[in-house]
């Protein structure tokens, strides 16, 4: 299996605060990876990283072997908070063809039929068809985030890159984003931030856990002792409820590649 994201010794500085520190990390095709970590943990900022939207202060990402800045087409992206606001009037079509435009929105802007053919396509297959003149400010938070992610493969990824697409999310609704993202797995590579522990114990194939430093990428078995780490709390402090596959027995000198 080759490649895709290749992260070396990545350091990222926000003036005084230091979010990453020499954090490494390969991503393999079609690999379907979640981060977690503590809330400022850097998570969204390896993102920006991959995406080319940070300079790291040192170290370098390659894409296809590529810098992220000529790689931006073959990654799809799902920020953590969407930088519109719901309220603006904007439907459900609009803003899934709003993903067929590189760069800025021009005021007198005309999609192609093609255009329409890619985002009716997808938002069959994401199950929002039916909603298309619905304004966005009108949908549950689980359908927001199917738009979002049907607006995010209209540039046809190779990479599917979410921040925290489940956070708010009641467990149907979950389920049914996973099922997509597991179908979509079938194509593409996804990174998932996600702090949901049942999602990494059952969706996911690999694991990175990341907390300003990468503490561990691997399959996702966590030690008590790594999670104590990472969080710096006690293991039943998140344990509760986390399914067993996830939460191991302490095991010393287990997976922590730190
Ligand atoms: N634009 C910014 N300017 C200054 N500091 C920033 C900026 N963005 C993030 N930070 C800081 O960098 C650190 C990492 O933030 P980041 O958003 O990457 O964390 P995160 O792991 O995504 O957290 P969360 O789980 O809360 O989303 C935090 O200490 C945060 O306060
Ligand atoms: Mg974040």
């Amino acid at each position: 299996m080759t490649n895709v994201i290749e992260v070396k010794n990545v350091t990222v500085y926000y003036t005084h605060v230091c979010a990453l520190s020499n954090v490494n990390m390969l991503v393999r095709d079609k690999e379907f990876l979640g981060i977690i970590g503590p809330n400022g943990g850097g998570k969204s900022t390896l993102l920006k990283v991959i995406l080319g939207l940070i300079q790291p202060n040192s170290g370098e990402v390659k894409i296809f072997g590529q810098p992220p800045t000529k790689a931006l087409g073959t990654m799809g992206y799902i920020p953590q908070f969407t930088k519109f606001h719901r309220d603006f009037p904007i439907s459900v079509e609009e803003t899934v063809l709003m993903g067929r435009l590189s760069g800025g929105i021009p005021l007198f802007h005309k999609y192609t039929k093609k255009d329409y053919e890619i985002a009716h396509s997808l938002m069959d297959k994401l199950d929002i068809y039916s909603l298309k003149d619905r304004q966005i400010g009108q949908l549950s938070g689980g359908q927001l985030q199917r738009t979002l992610i049907a607006r995010a493969l209209t540039v046809r990824p190779k990479i599917l890159i979410l921040d925290e697409p489940t956070a708010s999310l009641d467990t149907e609704s979950k389920s049914h984003i996973y099922e997509i993202l597991e179908e979509l797995n079938n194509d593409m590579t996804i990174i998932m931030v996600t702090h949901d522990m049942s999602a990494v114990s059952s969706h996911i194939q690999t694991l990175a856990c990341l907390n300003v430093n990468m503490h561990y990428h691997g399959h996702p078995e966590l030690t008590d002792e790594l999670v104590n780490k990472l969080y710096g709390c006690p293991v039943d402090l998140i344990a509760h409820g986390v399914p067993h596959r996830v939460l191991k027995e302490h095991n010393k000198g287990g997976h922590d590649h730190a």
